[in-house]
């Protein structure tokens, strides 16, 4: 009989980032194409002292209640919103995720995006290969100016802070929204902290940094496309729900805006026949803020060693509910 620790995994990893990380465990591997815990990882679950999962594997309530041997869910990626956070809580079971390490690559698409979308990168880029670029055109593929324009910032956290830096090089005026106030920051990036009306109102390029939350979900909807400019263009990088997308799809269809940038949808994915993905004005790329290889490779790292603490008790590198140290379980 096999007396390692079970863990349950939703997804293989290569074994070049894994190492020997996994050898103390007897590992339990999802079946292709299955999303969270079901099938195979159903049968062990009662059994599992860890599970190691991704952010699109949704982690319930009923889930967490049916691991009476979970010590530690490390999920490979800074959102936590696919696992229920009240039932960890509530039962002593540590979540771990990998902030820091994603902030340059996240804030890099992010700025990568807009300079797409804001340059009809993806339709110059098709019309020439197309044929279409008979000649030099002094009307043709006409974009918009990042120096001088007003960028805005919902939520100055880690990556909106890296993508403000990075919007400050080339000149744009920076504005931003977040929970606390941020007087330091904001000095040292020449920002100014506005309310979340200001935002919308004065944003040329709305740049979406916040978690999803009960608080933020549908955050932008048919009430916030109606205050922003029509010329403005609205990147998310950050979770699809934070935005109504039906809304959107009004949106961008009646020119209630110009343009978004989207690396996160609600659903995701997002189905191919989904009319989004007809619109010349929406470029949708498939949650790759953080996919460089070092990156990748560095969340992997975090969430072994996060898994590895959880399992022996001890207190994660990074946790969310560090609280649960106190657990009386
Ligand atoms: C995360 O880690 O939450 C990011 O969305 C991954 O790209």
């Amino acid at each position: 009989m096999n007396d390692k620790p079970i863990v349950l995994l939703t997804h293989p990893l290569p074994a070049e980032w894994v190492g020997s990380d996994l050898d103390g465990y007897q590992v339990i591997l999802a079946e292709k194409g299955q999303k969270g815990i079901q099938g195979k990882l159903i049968e062990y679950l009662d059994r599992a002292a860890g599970i190691l999962c991704l952010l699109d594997d949704p982690i319930p309530a009923g889930i967490i209640e049916n691991a009476p041997q979970l010590k530690v869910i490390s999920n490979l990626a800074v959102g936590v919103d696919n696992i229920d956070l009240a039932a960890c809580n509530r039962l002593g079971i540590a979540v771990g995720h990998t902030p820091g390490v994603l902030t340059d690559s996240t804030a890099d698409l992010t700025v990568a995006l807009l300079l797409a979308v804001g340059r009809q990168l993806v339709a110059a880029s098709e019309d020439a290969r197309q044929g279409k670029w008979s000649s030099w055109d002094p009307t043709g593929w006409l974009g918009v100016d990042l120096k001088g324009a007003t960028a805005g910032i919902l939520g100055l956290g880690k990556i909106g802070s890296a993508v403000a830096k990075r919007l400050a090089a080339f000149e744009c005026q920076i504005i931003f929204t977040n929970r606390s106030p941020k007087p330091e920051q904001a000095r040292s990036l020449g920002a100014k902290q506005v309310s979340l009306e200001t935002l919308l109102r004065e944003s040329d390029f709305l740049c979406l940094h916040t978690s999803l939350t009960a608080e933020t979900k549908g955050m932008i909807d048919r009430e916030a496309f109606k205050l922003m400019k029509p010329t403005a263009i609205l990147i998310n990088a950050a979770r699809g729900g934070v935005v109504n997308t039906a809304d959107l799809l009004h949106a961008l269809q009646s020119g209630q805006i110009r343009a978004a940038g989207l690396d996160v949808t609600d659903p995701e994915p997002l189905p191919p026949d989904h009319p989004l993905y007809q619109l010349k004005n929406c470029l949708i790329t498939p949650h790759i803020g953080s996919a460089t290889h070092g990156t990748r490779k560095a969340i992997a790292r975090i969430a072994l060693r996060n898994l590895a603490l959880g399992i022996q008790g001890e207190p994660l590198e990074h946790c969310v509910n560090p609280q649960v140290y106190n657990h009386p379980g």
